[in-house]
């Protein structure tokens, strides 16, 4: 695809489902562009965007493919290990000393369908029941968000990775399946793109896993920046297992085991 073409699509792209690719890595982009339109089989771009106006579900099925929000429970089971015997502990002891008996303040950041704050509100309510805690989950992307707040429909694939115990307990036992109710009051979902919004601050824990793995560096440099605005101090950040900060001071980080880093 060259300059101009893509050009273009960035723009009718920005102007029409609100995503703004200068941030996001162009080769990666493009090749996964020139890809859809061979599977849309429509001719060109031009005939593409025509049909977005019309047909709001082939909107909704590129924006998810543009966003692409592959995700699953316990995803990288062994670093969940390690939020689990290190990490809350920590953040609970440490919390307890600052603001004594004030809940938790947890966010999934880039949240996709919703397994990764469900994956969280599992572990809270297996290992620290008497915890009180807030945890809010966004994403930009809206069709994600409304699977993540109906719980579901997950595939066998998706919860591969939850014990028999934890499916019996937590998930509807035949398929399609879908998260008890009992998980799901404990979460706040909402609408956010992480490069333009705003973000609250005071977290105790930010999960921002598999997002940033398409965006530029400059992208990444300004989320790294906010999300230590966001979080308390001594608060953690955790990232997923490809997404390695280079140079984490520079955004006020220390390395706190492979994928977490502390607010300094
Ligand atoms: C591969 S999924 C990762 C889901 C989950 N964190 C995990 O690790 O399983 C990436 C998610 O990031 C979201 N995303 C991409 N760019 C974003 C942005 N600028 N703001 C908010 N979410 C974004 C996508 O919509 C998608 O749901």
């Amino acid at each position: 695809m060259d300059a101009e073409v893509y050009s273009q699509l960035k723009h009718s792209i920005k102007k029409t489902l609100k995503i703004d690719l200068g941030h996001y890595k162009d080769e990666q982009m493009k090749r996964r562009l020139d890809s859809w339109l061979v599977r849309s089989r429509a001719t060109n771009w031009q005939d593409y965007f025509r049909l977005l106006t019309t047909d709001s579900l082939e909107l909704e099925r590129f924006r998810n493919y543009l966003t692409i929000n592959v995700t699953e429970f316990f995803r990288d089971p062994l670093r969940w290990e390690i939020l689990h015997q290190d990490i809350l502990p920590y953040l609970i002891k440490t919390s307890a000393e600052a603001r004594v008996a004030t809940p938790l303040k947890l966010w999934s950041a880039g949240c996709s369908l919703g397994t990764e704050p469900y994956t969280l509100a599992i572990l809270m309510a297996e290992a620290f029941p008497l915890q009180r805690y807030t945890l809010q989950a966004t994403d930009l992307d809206r069709g994600a968000l409304q699977k993540a707040r109906a719980g579901g429909p997950y595939t066998k694939e998706e919860i591969r990775n939850l014990n028999p115990a934890q499916r019996q307990k937590y998930i509807t036992p035949d398929a399609p399946y879908h998260v008890q109710e009992k998980l799901r009051k404990n979460i706040t979902f909402a609408e956010q793109d992480l490069l333009a919004d705003r973000f609250e601050s005071g977290f105790d824990l930010i999960i921002c896993r598999n997002v940033v793995i398409y965006f530029t560096s400059d992208a990444k440099d300004t989320l790294y920046e906010k999300f230590n605005a966001a979080l308390r101090p001594g608060g953690i950040l955790f990232v997923g297992g490809t997404e390695i900060i280079s140079g984490p001071n520079k955004y006020g980080f220390t390395n706190f085991g492979i994928s977490f880093y502390k607010k300094v």
